[in-house]
């Protein structure tokens, strides 16, 4: 059987992630082969190819000429996801994309339409899905809790002006504006934990909330944002996302699910607590057991394990398109609820372009 072929287009911060776990993978399995590299930059695609054995490439058009390449796993700015992955699927290539998929709802309804048009496969890296406590909590205790009836979660993150949104010529050419991060904490940081919320709770149907720029007077977008939310299965949520937080040694990530038999809380990338009624040895025997992920590159590497072989055995990948654009909607609808100072319900008929 041929291997699978794959190309990194990007090769910045996540870009190398990217790289990094498809090698370990190509050596762990029978099917992935990593053949090329691209970045705009060619010194850095030319410094990251010899590294690695594979061919450098400055531009996606040359990579999608390499009929070796079956797989392009898109890490370029935000706002490069959507066309990148059009013209990628032109080809007739599969594509995995970074978060945001897009930064408009319009660009990732595109992208849906053209994966099935042309019948290749689209993923969306939400790789906090295979964290081992999210997994557990997913798969071994949240059917326990009983029925939910609140979720909540919080995000205070630091991110420095000067040290991350004007790092580099590069970091400021997308970096903190709308039109290419497509909007700050939530649709770039935050996201991962609306799509965490969504996966463990159900699908959203009422959203209201507010955003604000109230320490980065620097960048253009939101650094803080508070929501409540609805669930269709009449569970309600709550959420506050900063990256303002100070010091910056004591930031963290919370999730608390509620159900009618218990509550579980994650904190960071530990089940914290769980405590089920009736059954509270039950709690204390998960905690002792959660795993732990050993390295930055471990659940990028598990997700690209489970799109491979899904497309090496015609199965369909979890995390597709249609699944990857609820959490966008989601972040749209508190945009447009702080904008308009309204309760948003979804789905969203509009195409707003924030
Ligand atoms: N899944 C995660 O946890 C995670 C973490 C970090 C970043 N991201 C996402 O990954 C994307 C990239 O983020 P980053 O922090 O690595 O950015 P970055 O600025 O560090 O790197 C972007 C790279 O893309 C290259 N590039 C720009 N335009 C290009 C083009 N037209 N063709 C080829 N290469 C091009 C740049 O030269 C640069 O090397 C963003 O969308 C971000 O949201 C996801």
């Amino acid at each position: 059987m041929r291997k699978i072929g794959v190309a990194v287009v990007g090769l910045g911060v996540i870009g190398k992630v990217h790289v990094k776990a498809l090698k370990e993978l190509e050596k762990e399995t029978e099917y992935v082969k990593l053949v090329a590299v691209v970045d705009q930059i060619s010194a850095l695609a030319e410094d990251i190819a010899k590294q690695y054995g594979v061919i450098p490439y400055s531009t996606i058009d040359d990579a999608l000429r390499n009929p070796e390449i079956d797989v392009i796993t898109i890490a370029t700015p935000s706002y490069l996801h959507s066309p990148q992955a059009i013209l990628a699927m032109e080809y007739g290539k599969n594509v995995i994309t970074e978060k945001p998929m897009a930064t408009t709802l319009a660009g990732a309804k595109e992208m849906i339409k053209k994966a099935e048009k042309n019948g290749v496969k689209l993923g969306v890296i939400f790789q906090e899905r295979y964290s081992p406590d999210i997994r557990k909590l997913k798969y071994e205790i949240i059917d326990k809790l009983g029925k939910l009836y609140l979720l909540e979660a919080e995000l205070k993150w630091y991110r420095d002006e000067k040290e991350y949104y004007l790092r580099d010529e590069i970091a400021r050419s997308w970096r903190g504006m709308w039109n290419t991060e497509g909007g700050g904490v939530l649709t770039n940081q935050g996201i991962h934990t609306i799509d965490l919320l969504l996966w463990l709770g159900g699908e959203v149907e009422e959203v209201s909330g507010f955003i604000d720029n109230l320490t980065h007077p620097s960048i253009e977008v939101e650094d803080t944002a508070v929501a409540i939310f609805k669930f269709k299965n009449r569970a309600l949520g709550t959420m506050s996302q900063t990256v303002s937080m100070r010091p910056k040694k004591y930031q963290n990530r919370k999730i608390r699910i509620y159900g009618d038999r218990g509550y579980a809380e994650i904190i960071d990338r530990q089940i914290a607590s769980v405590r089920i009624e009736g059954n509270e040895e039950m709690g204390s025997s998960v905690l002792s057991k959660s795993d732990t992920i050993s390295q930055d590159t471990d659940l990028h590497k598990e997700l690209f394990k489970d799109f491979l072989k899904a497309l090496s055995e015609e199965r369909n990948f979890p995390i597709d398109g249609k699944e990857g654009i609820k959490s966008l909607e989601v972040i749209k609808a508190i945009y447009l609820s702080s904008m308009n100072r309204q309760v948003i319900k979804l789905p969203l008929e509009v195409n707003i372009v924030i």
